[in-house]
């Protein structure tokens, strides 16, 4: 991290006095306003709901340009890592910093057969839980008990234990995953297949041996690796703020990511590919008309919300979404029947973009505009989508849950409100 060494300032200037604060540029040349000693200098706060504004922290993991569509792991173009890499050697990207040599990566896929398994108590624990409960719930209680079941790595502070947690985690996620999956559809678990890749022994636990055709589930193995590479880190997210929030109490790493995965699981954050989906679906049993869709999306007193476009950060198209839908093609191209709901989100993507008032707007695909469309043409369920968005988020949780760890303008989380309740009053009957 470059930070500006030529000792630039911003000053404030308010009623009563003024305040100078460093400016701080990162290494991209992104500039940030120092403001930790505002309210012990002039005694007020910032106000920034959502924190929009506000960098809570020092990062080397992630850079987005949201103007210009760029996304980066540890420096690396998301568009080089999708063509050259696996998902999991962006894991050990993102988490160790550098890409891994082909040894380590072969020790790390070997740590991560090794761990692979779950407790037969775990096991039990899981088939106790409601079959019909959301997987999303059931796999952030899972998550959670891990620090239960291996309390030898829950201590933040010791390198060795979270080392030990970080292959525990990534590599019993993709086991609890699936054996939530196959209890919600009424099968029995699959034990994991060491003799089997990362993403593959995924497949074999959800799905079993396969479909037949190995080129159809070589393409599908392709297909979900890149989804999960894809969406390894996003930098300051909901769900990663919040790890990291929970994390800066101390709190341990299961119990930090169970955290993540409970703030993933909202509509307006993992859940939206599910909501592209039904959006789809929609439009379908409506006849097909995008047309006057769109009229309803743009009609001010309709609900109606255009759902996988415009995003928070980028101003731009999300560089993932361009990933995705080359994927999307390749996939549904290999179908018996042609898909419907990819059609109508192709044609209703053109028809978005050719119009000036979602241009206008900002509003471009999103990652989640066609992810959706793949895990279905892939056989997911929709509840399990927001789990496969949770496998690929992980090494980005685990990522900034340790660089917090060793950083040290780390503060527990502890933001300021500006209070605008009643002021003093009298208990009834008492004044
Ligand atoms: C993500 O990947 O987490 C989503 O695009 C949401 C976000 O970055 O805010």
């Amino acid at each position: 991290m470059s930070e500006d060494g030529k000792g630039r300032t911003v000053e404030l200037r308010y009623d009563g006095g003024e305040q100078t604060f460093p400016l701080l540029t990162g290494s991209e040349g992104d500039q940030a306003i120092d403001v930790k000693n505002l309210l012990s200098g002039a005694s007020m706060t910032t106000l920034d709901p959502g924190f929009g504004n506000t960098a809570s922290c020092r990062s080397e993991i992630t850079y987005i340009d949201g103007a210009a569509g760029i996304l980066r792991y540890r420096g690396y173009p998301i568009q080089e890592l999708a063509k050259h890499s696996s998902f999991l050697e962006v894991a050990y990207l993102v988490i160790r910093g550098e890409l891994p040599s082909p040894g380590d990566l072969k020790e790390f896929g070997e740590q991560l057969s090794a761990n692979a398994g779950i407790p037969a108590e775990m096991s039990a624990l899981l088939d106790a839980l409601p079959r019909n409960g959301h997987p999303m719930t059931l796999l952030a209680a899972a998550v959670n008990t891990l620090a239960a079941y291996y309390a030898d790595s829950v201590d933040p502070k010791d390198d060795q234990q979270v080392e030990t947690a970080t292959i525990r985690l990534l590599a019993k996620l993709p086991t609890i995953a699936a054996h939530i999956y196959r209890r919600s559809v009424g099968e029995e678990p699959i034990a994991p297949d060491p003799s089997l890749d990362y993403v593959g022994n995924l497949l074999h636990m959800l799905f079993g041996d396969g479909s037949g055709d190995s080129e159809l589930d070589a393409l599908y193995a392709k297909a979900l690796d890149l989804l999960l590479l894809l969406h390894a880190d996003h930098e300051l997210n909901c769900s990663t703020a919040t790890v990291r929030v929970v994390g800066s109490s101390d709190a341990d790493i299961y119990g930090s990511v169970s955290a993540g995965i409970n703030a993933l699981f909202g509509p307006l954050h993992g859940g939206a590919n599910q909501a592209v989906l039904e959006m789809l679906e929609e439009i379908r049993d409506l006849g097909g008309d995008i047309d006057s869709f769109l009229a309803k999306v743009k009609d001010k007193e309709s609900k109606t919300r255009l759902m996988g476009f415009g995003h928070r950060v980028y101003k731009n198209f999300d560089p993932r979404s361009r990933e995705i839908k080359g994927l999307a093609a390749d996939i549904l191209a290999r179908q018996e029947e042609p898909d419907e709901l990819f059609a109508l989100a192709l044609e209703l993507e053109g028809k978005a973009l050719a119009d000036s008032y979602f241009t206008d707007r900002k509003l471009y695909p999103n990652v989640d505009f066609y992810s959706g469309v793949i895990y279905r043409a892939m056989g997911f369920p929709t509840n399990m989508f927001t789990v496969l968005f949770a496998l690929g988020r992980l090494p980005g949780w685990i990522a900034h849950w340790r660089e917090q760890r060793k950083d040290p303008a780390t503060r527990i989380a502890r933001p300021r409100q500006l209070y605008t309740g009643p002021t003093e009053r009298s208990y009834p009957g008492q004044g």
